[in-house]
């Protein structure tokens, strides 16, 4: 939807500064007075041309994009004023020229696209004198943990508030909840029945909201529903979380709750409506893990900023579902140039030299980051968001895309009076395809003291609970892109994008059901299925990684993946979600409802079952014709008195919408898809 592209600038000097290049003496230099880099069909994949650029000081420096696919060039390095030396936002078939590079010192410059972080190109200034210079990243301000709350009868206010965010300059108005951002962290005992009382004092203009408390098991109704149960302007809607499954507490986990409403999850989530939710039991303790002071959730989210620190708006006012434009799928993509941990531009913790459990959390809309620490020390990675994983997995980088969670110990036991920065860097092993990640040195641990330890780190932690996989898939699920540039493109599963009065699946209340997910775009897509929690029973075919042996509620699918993961629908029937949680694919019709009903039970009113194109039915059918929907959308979408797109039953009804193609058959003949195990 927006690309946010400010001025502003980065977190992403890790990198030591770089113009290292030995300068050449401004008579012999023969760099060209002017210069363009280009972007070509499918730049994405194929990176810039050239991937250096030379150029002479003070020269002028252009883009061009050949590709159907928004870019930027954005440098790797900020100035001493925290901005970013230059960055700018190319469309497709547009030139731009890059006036920042013209006041540049004589140096090399690294420079990335913001929406694809795996293209990378390098800027070299040829000549002699001064100019705008490359600064490493400081880290100027404390991290400080949002507000944490723990009663069992919880009223939080949603209002506009003055955040502290970057280190110099104006706060920013944000929308938060309860005045903070993050909002404050909920903690709670499992099986202690909380509840949320939400208050939206937000101005009338932003419309109702909704709270969805990710990676939990409660009421459809207080699932935070995109077009129902809503809370309205002035309007109050408490949300009971019982944190039982099942008859029982539920397991411990690191989740979170968010803004969910329709069309706007993205900006409502922009500006700010994101909280972390600890729910805790006595195993971590039980265990050794560090607790208390020693327990710091860290959520990371990337904002980009005016020259006067408020939020970058490019969301529209009438949001749509299906879009043309430089923006319209594949291209929706919000990200920001700065990256936050728990609401603050790159802080500093001073920690003790003692173990440290780091939940880390991605919020971002868009960009994954590939977590490491500067120098190198491993992460012990002991749970995912949804609970602890059966063994403790070391990890050199961890892999997050939006909403994914990890759950580390970090052991800064030997480190006293170093300082040592978590950094994104470059994806490890990126598939051709598979999404890139930025080069961003995003916090700093200080070690500042010394403190006796006597925490542990297991190497057996906790195995999921047990559940009988059956050795049928159930549902099958497709992602991919729909749609034509004239009409209009949009996100789809299995053909069709979002309708929220439409359900794909109906699931027996008790069921436990094997689910394949698969992506059959071109480009990376982080899958989130509501209410239950999930075992993954394969990747492509394979036993999942150690880090995915736990439960699930978020994976990663990158162009072309299959995933098979299996849970047990309990306690709780009524209609649920999935969906891409880049929140500009789900905003853009990635998305798709399930039911869970008691058997002999029908949906739920103001809900209809589309049969003839379920994923039930795809995953009974294993071999369909792809039919891809190229109608006239104009017609299938018609406005309606909320500014919401609605569909027409009757528009898809005379155009199947299978997921399944030819070539997936294929490729199931070519991989030898071990059948799951029975028991895990
Ligand atoms: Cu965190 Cu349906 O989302
Ligand atoms: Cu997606």
């Amino acid at each position: 939807m927006t690309t946010s592209v400010g001025g502003l600038g980065a977190a992403s000097a890790s990198l030591p500064a770089t113009n290292v290049r030995p300068q050449a003496a401004a008579v012999t230099s023969t760099a060209p007075s002017s210069a363009t880099v280009t972007m070509p069909q499918g730049a994405a994949f194929q990176g810039y041309q050239p991937t250096t650029v030379d150029l002479a000081k003070g020269g002028t420096f252009s883009a061009h994009n050949f590709d159907s696919t928004r870019h930027t060039v954005t440098s790797v390095d900020s100035g001493s004023d925290g901005q970013k030396l230059f960055s700018v936002a190319v469309n497709p078939g547009q030139t731009l020229t890059i006036p920042q590079a013209s006041t540049l010192a004589p140096g090399t410059y690294n420079f990335y696209c913001q929406i694809h972080p795996s293209m990378k190109g390098t800027l070299v200034i040829d000549g002699s004198g001064g100019g705008v210079q490359p600064a490493p990243q400081s880290f100027d301000q404390r991290l400080v943990l949002p507000p944490v709350l723990t009663g069992s009868k919880l009223r939080i206010p949603i209002k506009r508030a003055n955040v502290q965010v970057l280190p110099t300059g104006p706060a920013t108005q944000m929308w938060t909840y309860g005045g903070t951002y993050p909002g404050p962290t909920i903690v709670r005992p499992a099986g202690h029945d909380t509840k949320v009382t939400f208050v939206n004092h937000l101005p009338k203009s932003v419309g109702a909201l909704t709270v969805h408390f990710h990676g939990d098991h409660h009421k459809a109704a207080n699932d935070g529903q995109p077009t129902r149960h809503l809370i309205r302007s002035g309007d109050a809607r408490t949300y009971d979380y019982p944190l039982t499954d099942n008859g029982r507490p539920e397991r411990a986990a690191f989740d979170f709750y968010h803004d969910h409403r329709m069309d706007e999850t993205a900006r409502n989530n922009w500006f700010g409506l994101q909280g972390m939710f600890l729910v805790t039991d006595g195993k971590s303790k039980k265990l050794g893990l560090p607790g208390g002071q020693y327990d710091v959730p860290l959520m990371v989210s990337e904002r980009s900023f005016t020259s006067t620190n408020q939020l970058v708006n490019s969301f529209p006012a009438h949001p749509k579902m299906v879009l043309t434009g430089p923006q319209a799928p594949p291209n929706d993509a919000t990200v920001g140039d700065h990256i936050l941990v728990d609401g603050k531009f790159a802080p500093y913790l001073n920690v003790a030299a003692h173990r440290y459990r780091l939940r880390l959390l991605n919020t971002s809309p868009f960009t994954s980051y590939d977590f490491a620490l500067s120098d190198g020390r491993p992460f012990f990675q002991v749970g995912t968001g949804n609970g602890l994983l059966p063994r403790t997995v070391v990890r050199q980088d961890i892999l997050l895309g939006p909403a994914q969670r990890a759950d580390v110990i970090v052991d800064f036991g030997d480190a006293l009076h170093k300082r040592i920065q978590l950094e994104s860097i470059p994806r490890v092993n990126r598939p051709a395809k598979g999404i890139g990640t930025p080069t961003a040195s995003i916090m700093q641990f200080r070690v500042t003291r010394t403190a006796s330890d006597s925490t542990r780190i297991p190497s057996t932690l906790q195995a999921p609970p047990k559940i009988t996989v059956p050795t049928k898939t159930k549902a099958a699920w497709s992602f991919d892109l729909g749609g034509n540039a004239q009409t209009g493109t949009y996100w789809t599963v299995n053909g069709k994008p979002f309708d929220p009065n439409r359900v794909d699946l109906k699931v027996p209340l008790g069921a436990t059901q094997l689910w394949k997910l698969h992506n059959a775009s071109t480009m990376t897509h982080y899958i989130h299925i509501h209410e239950e929690q999930w075992h993954t029973i394969s990747r492509d075919g394979k036993k999942p990684p150690p880090w995915e042996r736990g439960l699930e509620d978020t994976w990663r699918l990158d162009p072309g993946e299959t995933v098979k993961v299996a849970a047990k629908f309990t306690d709780y029937t009524g209609v649920f979600m999935i969906h891409c949680h880049m929140l500009d694919h789900e905003d853009h019709g990635l998305m798709a409802q399930f039911a869970v009903v008691k058997p002999g039970h029908g949906l739920p009113k103001g809900y209809y079952y589309d049969k003839s194109a379920s994923a039930a039915t795809a995953a009974a059918v294993p071999r369909q014709a792809a039919v891809r929907l190229a109608s006239d959308l104009d017609s299938i979408f018609a406005p309606t008195s909320g500014g919401m797109p609605s569909m027409s039953l009757a528009a898809f009804s005379t155009q199947p919408a299978f997921w399944c193609d030819l070539g997936r058959g294929r490729q199931a003949s070519r991989t030898a898809i071990r059948p799951p195990k029975q028991e895990i």
